[in-house]
């Protein structure tokens, strides 16, 4: 066992300059300042006599690290007495030697009872003592031997005592050298799991394939560990590039990608955006292709807020990223296997698991392994996790069996005896959190252990997790224990010491202890995260009330001192004021004044997650921000404005209904405000138009949005709208005035002086799509031509995309065939990177048909399949007619006649007759499938009903197009005449399209 010894120095001196009453205090502060610290390392004040205090480690347990333990103490001992003197503000500085020293000391337990105890080593300790400058530790021969690893010593001395001959060898205590005493426990047991990590690690490697494997279990039982296990025994050529889901990040959605990229560039979140922008350059560079380089460093740019991107080009940030990210990922795996790791994925938002597996899919060639660590809930959430996935395994962690279980307790219990250590892993289920904690309770609980046991009692065990680290916590020196209870009010997975500093007084000491317990973890320099989220969430319930109050609302404010802080955390204040509300309404629900401020801070959170397009954050602030408002009877515009801000999350996160609630309750609380009526009746009538299929509601909705936005005189409010509402009357039939809309909304972005290139564009391709049923294809180009010009001026690769297919299709339908392709092909595969679905549904469907003009079936069959899949799946309502139409042709270009008749009997089985959909694409696919069956009376009959219903419409052009076909394949009797005919085709050249008159024949009669 090893001995602290520790003297005061200059007692005399002192007791002669105070009253001796006063002397009596400071001692007994001493007195417990320095039983304090032995305790909380697990060691006892065992003798005190005069104004020195012997303290013992070992006792009743011989331990490893008692000889280190002891040293920390004194150390603590040395700094703590120092800062006693300061605190009583004696006369002369307060200052104790201290000496460590370790051998056999021969006591019994009754001895140490009555404080007697007594050795070689005990007189060793008071020796070395003496030797010791003012406010240090020295140590003995032994206890150097036993902590050379762990401790810096400084020269050796050779202490000279009276009464003794030959001198002792003193090492004096330098430092600790760092993170030496954190005592890891041995990993136990999981090899099984370990191997099929490694297999897979090699496999990716050799297969230069990208692999992915998800580590899935309930909390506590083991996958962080197993990760760092596996993380830390790879290769050393190995790039490891490490990511954590965390929900309270100011941009939850891709912090963990913003985290492995600053840890690549070795930045602050909050260092200045020219100095990430350079770093990341140069880090990308070094990597990467420089042809390649300048889009990667913009796109992974995105992933740390750099460049500025208003509301509407945000939406597709995700793929922007991914398209970074694959080429970055492939640069580095050039050199080296990259292991690419994300924790906690299970917290993750839905845009980055899909990019998670869109990486992983586009990870040919890739020596690349994505681990994945996640609760179990992540398969509720996403039960197709990884699956279609090629090399992509799902592993679950059991609890451990009893006997590694057992092991694990004795491991991690320091000389526990076995029996214990078995009623432990039993009690805790084989969880390895709830073993390590009890073990870690139970190292302290020799209080709680009855004269003669042997063994601990089960019925003392805490029933729960959460009351052993409340146990612990308890267990804990004051101050560490103050500290980690205010630590806990960040939410967030880490914390810098600065920000702790704002509302505590953390020393070295405390902070130490607190790592020794592993109830925090220090992450780098300055920077800590809590060892385990339960860890937070009980020091925090063991935080009182008016406290919780106290120091978020310190915290928001500190966030809020000025401008530019603020404007970077605008979701952390709103967090704080949020649950200093909550404190404050417990304390007394009529006191609403912090429950207002919460309310105005989560609802501008809210509005500024929507500008930047994060949808889901979004929703959660708008959601938070109404728990805040007071009863619902109260309610007004500020409310409102929430009600329809979260109506516009929810449809942006493609939940209608779920939006259509929150927008109807803004009208009727805050119709009367146009912002709210603009706002609000705009996203409703969308609902109404595209969802519920109901264009009369609709278009109630779109007139009062722009009768207010019109009000409003808001040039960006009434384009938006105009963009929105005129596909109402388009969907009626009603072209006119479709396209007065659209014009009108051109007009508006045209006189908005600051520009609006974005709606421009936008209307630009509206209005050509309208011109398109009845006009000329000369004038459908010209305007998808302005749009694209519009676009890439601003460089947004969506709006440019949008452009190009409604370019590349107006040059196919003026037979212009060559001239189409690059644009379609450009189209395609900037919807495909940027993961718009739709968008690339429509794109692949274009180039289809593109396709099998041109006589390129089998690229055509190919794209239109693809175009139909991506339909079904997210079940399409408006496009899915048209691409099983064009799939169909394909197929009976190809020759299959069978798997035609298939895809237009399922399309029309799933297509809602009443939804916007036309069912005519399915009619014209069947005029040619029953033309290929054989059954050309029955084709006949169809196309002639189509040529009826396109002229009782008043579709000249759809009207002209079935003359001219029928004239075609059932001779010009069969279609009215020659006249009729030719007259078709003068109307179809007049129109300049081409393709009616040239696409061949898709059967012969
Ligand atoms: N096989 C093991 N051997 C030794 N210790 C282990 C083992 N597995 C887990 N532990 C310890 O148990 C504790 C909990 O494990 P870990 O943090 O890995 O759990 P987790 O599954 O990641 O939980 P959570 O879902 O809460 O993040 C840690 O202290 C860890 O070191
Ligand atoms: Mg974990």
């Amino acid at each position: 066992m090893s001995i602290v010894f520790v003297d005061l120095v200059g007692s005399t001196r002192l007791s002669a300059l105070i009253d001796p009453e006063r002397y009596r205090e400071v001692l007994a502060a001493y007195y417990q300042a320095t039983a304090e610290e032995l305790e909380s390392l697990r060691g006892r004040a065992v003798n005190v006599a005069g104004d020195a205090v012997v303290g013992v480690f070992g006792l009743p347990q011989v331990h490893d690290d008692d000889a280190l333990r002891a040293i920390r103490a004194g150390i603590s001992i040395a700094a703590r007495v120092g800062e006693l003197g300061d605190a009583l503000s004696l006369p002369v500085p307060l200052r104790c030697r201290v000496a460590v020293s370790t051998g056999p000391v021969a006591i019994g337990g009754e001895a140490v009872e009555r404080g007697l105890l007594s050795g070689a080593v005990v007189n060793t300790a008071a020796r070395l003592q003496q030797a010791a400058e003012p406010g240090t530790v020295i140590v003995g021969e032994l206890t150097r031997l036993l902590t050379e690893d762990a401790v810096e010593y400084g020269e050796r001395k050779d202490v000279r005592a009276k009464g003794f001959d030959d001198a002792l060898p003193g090492f004096p205590v330098v430092a600790l050298a760092p993170r030496s005493s954190r005592r890891t426990i041995p990993f136990v047991d999981r090899r099984h799991e370990l191997r099929l990590l490694t297999d897979t690690f090699e496999r990716a490697v050799e297969s230069h394939r990208g692999h992915m494997i998800t580590l899935l279990g309930e909390p506590g039982i083991g996958k962080s560990r197993m990760a760092d296990e596996f993380l830390s025994a790879l290769p050393s050529e190995t790039k490891v590039l490490k990511g954590r889901a965390s929900p309270f990040e100011e941009d939850v959605t891709f912090a963990p990608l913003a985290q492995i990229l600053l840890q690549e560039i070795d930045e602050r979140p909050d260092a200045p955006p020219e100095r990430l922008q350079a770093r990341l350059e140069e880090m990308v560079l070094s990597c990467c292709p420089s042809d390649e380089a300048g889009p990667m460093i913009v796109r992974l740019g995105y992933a740390l807020g750099l460049g500025e991107e208003p509301r509407d080009e945000r939406r597709y940030r995700a793929g922007e990223i991914r398209s970074g990210l694959a080429p970055f990922l492939r640069g580095l795996s050039q050199r080296g296997p990259v292991v690419l790791a994300f924790e906690d994925l299970h917290l993750a938002e839905e845009p980055l698991l899909d990019l998670v597996e869109q990486l992983v899919r586009d990870s040919k060639g890739m020596r690349l392994l994505v681990l994945c660590v996640a609760r179990s809930e992540l398969l509720d959430r996403r039960p197709g996790w990884g699956g279609g996935l090629g090399d992509s395994l799902n592993i679950y962690l059991e609890p451990m069996s009893p006997e590694h279980a057992t092991e694990l307790a004795l491991q991690a219990g320091e000389g526990l005896d076995a029996r214990t250590a078995e009623l432990v892993a039993r009690h805790a289920g084989g969880n390895p959190f709830f073993i390590v904690e009890t073990t870690g309770m139970l190292l302290h609980e020799e209080v709680g252990l009855p004269p003669g046991a042997e063994t601990f009692p089960e019925q003392l065990l805490p029933p729960t997790v959460q009351a052993v680290i409340a146990a612990r916590i308890d267990h804990l020196s004051p101050e560490a224990r103050d500290l980690v209870r205010k630590a806990s009010v960040f939410a967030r997975f880490t914390f810098a010491l600065s920000e702790l500093e704002l509302i505590a007084e953390p020393n070295e000491r405390a902070l130490q202890m607190l790592e020794e317990e592993e109830l925090l973890v220090r992450d780098a320099e300055g920077v800590y995260r809590f060892g385990h989220g339960l860890v937070r969430d009980v020091a925090y319930e063991s935080l009182p009330k008016r406290e919780r109050r106290r120091l978020h609302l310190a915290l928001a404010e500190a966030l809020s001192v000025d401008a530019e802080t603020a404007a970077r955390n605008p979701r952390s204040i709103a967090y704080h004021l949020e649950q200093a509300a909550r404190a404050a309404l417990d304390l007394d629900p009529n006191d609403r004044s912090l429950a207002e401020r919460a309310f105005r801070s989560l609802s501008r959170a809210g509005e500024l997650a929507l500008d930047a397009s994060d949808a889901r954050a979004a929703a959660d602030l708008c959601e938070r921000a109404l728990a805040m408002a007071g009863p619902r009877k109260g309610w007004g515009p500020s409310e409102a404005t929430v009600l329809s801000n979260l109506g516009e999350a929810r449809y942006w996160l493609g939940e209608f209904e779920g939006a259509a609630r929150p927008l109807t309750s803004a009208l009727e609380i805050g119709g009367a405000e146009p912002g709210i009526r603009a706002h609000a009746s705009r996203f409703l009538g969308d609902v109404e138009l595209s969802i519920r299929g109901n264009p009369e509601r609709a278009g109630e909705l779109f007139d009062q949005a722009l009768d207010a936005a019109r009000d409003l005189g808001d040039p960006w409010t009434l384009a938006r709208t105009l963009l929105v509402a005129g596909w109402a009357p388009y969907w009626r039939g009603d072209l006119a005035s479709a396209r007065a809309m659209f014009r009108e909304a051109l007009a508006v972005t045209r006189d908005n002086s600051l520009g609006d290139p974005w709606a421009e564009a936008r209307a630009l391709c509206a209005l050509a799509t309208a011109v398109e049923d009845d006009g000329d294809e000369e004038e459908c180009l010209a305007l998808n031509s302005q749009a694209l010009a519009i676009a890439e001026a601003k460089g947004d690769r969506f709006s440019i995309s949008v452009a190009r297919e409604g370019v590349g299709n107006a040059l196919r339908r003026m037979w212009r065939l060559d001239e189409a392709l690059p644009h379609l092909d450009q189209a395609v595969e900037a919807f495909r990177e940027l993961g718009s679905r739709w968008e690339l549904a429509s794109a692949l469907t274009s180039r289809g048909i593109l396709h099998r003009l041109a006589g390129r079936t089998r690229e055509a069959v190919k794209d239109l399949r693809e175009a139909y899949g991506i339909c079904r799946e997210v079940k399409e309502r408006s496009i899915v007619t048209w691409t099983a139409s064009a799939l169909a042709q394909a197929l009976l270009a190809s020759g299959d006649v069978t798997a035609a008749r298939l895809v237009l009997r399922e399309a029309a089985s799933v297509a809602n007759p009443e939804g916007p959909a036309p069912m005519i694409w399915l009619q014209e696919a069947e005029v040619w499938v029953l033309l290929a069956e054989g059954d050309s009376d029955a084709a006949l009959d169809r196309a002639m009903e189509l040529l009826r219903e396109a002229r009782d419409g008043g579709h000249a052009k759809d009207a002209a197009a079935w003359t001219w076909r029928i004239g075609r394949v059932w001779g010009a009797e069969a279609a009215g005449g020659e006249g009729e005919v030719s007259a078709a085709r003068g109307l179809l050249e007049s129109v300049h399209l081409q393709q009616i008159l040239r696409e061949p024949v898709l059967a012969g009669v």
